[in-house]
């Protein structure tokens, strides 16, 4: 695919299914997120993959760390356990933050950042579809240890990675004008 029409055209598509992502196509995601800029190398990002089965523990884990949870009705239990199969590969985002003299957390952060867009972009190229979600769960301490993290450690984004399933959404072309300034020195 055409490099510059991947990067204007993209969109984010969040009816996703199977087949199975394969591993070169996880490969070259992953890759893509790992050239992602990252300032004095530090190498924040973790990329925690979840597929087949594992899709289901991470809906109990959901389920079990949303507060209250046996008070919600069965619709909603069932929503809350569903919530990972939404596409075949959830690649879960992760920034490791550390203390550096040069590099604040904002900066790590960022970086983990564009190592998710990296991975958007990576797979509209390869013709399949992707959304980032973050939400509650991305907050939630419960599932932060079930997936082992520390208490540095920042999720960034639920990553759903898929293939296209419906219409794809024709976003509105943004005037740049409306965003857009060339900066002049101001006139003293
Ligand atoms: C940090 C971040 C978190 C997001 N979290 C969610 C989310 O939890 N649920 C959701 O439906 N969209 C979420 N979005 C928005 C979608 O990823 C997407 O950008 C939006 O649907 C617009 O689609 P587009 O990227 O094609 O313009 C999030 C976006 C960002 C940047």
């Amino acid at each position: 695919m055409d490099a510059l029409r991947m990067l204007t055209e993209r969109v984010s598509v969040p009816q996703l299914t199977g087949p199975e992502i394969t591993p070169q196509e996880q490969e070259i995601l992953l890759r893509s997120a790992l050239r992602a800029p990252d300032h004095a190398w530090l190498r924040p990002s973790r990329y925690l993959l979840v597929t087949g089965e594992e899709r289901r523990a991470l809906g109990e884990v959901f389920l079990h760390a949303t507060p209250d949870w046996q008070q919600l009705s069965e619709d909603r239990q069932q929503k809350i356990l569903a919530m990972p199969l939404r596409a075949p590969l959830l690649i879960i985002a992760v920034s490791c933050i550390r203390q550096h003299p040069k590099v604040p957390r904002d900066e790590q952060l960022l970086s983990t950042g564009a190592g998710v867009q990296n991975i958007l972009n990576a797979a509209w190229a390869l013709g399949l579809g992707a959304i980032w979600r973050t939400g509650e769960m991305a907050v939630n301490p419960q599932v932060a240890e079930a997936l082992g993290l520390s208490s540095q450690d920042v999720i960034v984004g639920f990553v759903y990675v898929g293939h296209v399933n419906g219409h794809l959404k024709q976003p509105p072309e943004l005037p740049l004008d409306d965003f857009v300034t060339h900066w002049k020195p101001k006139t003293p």
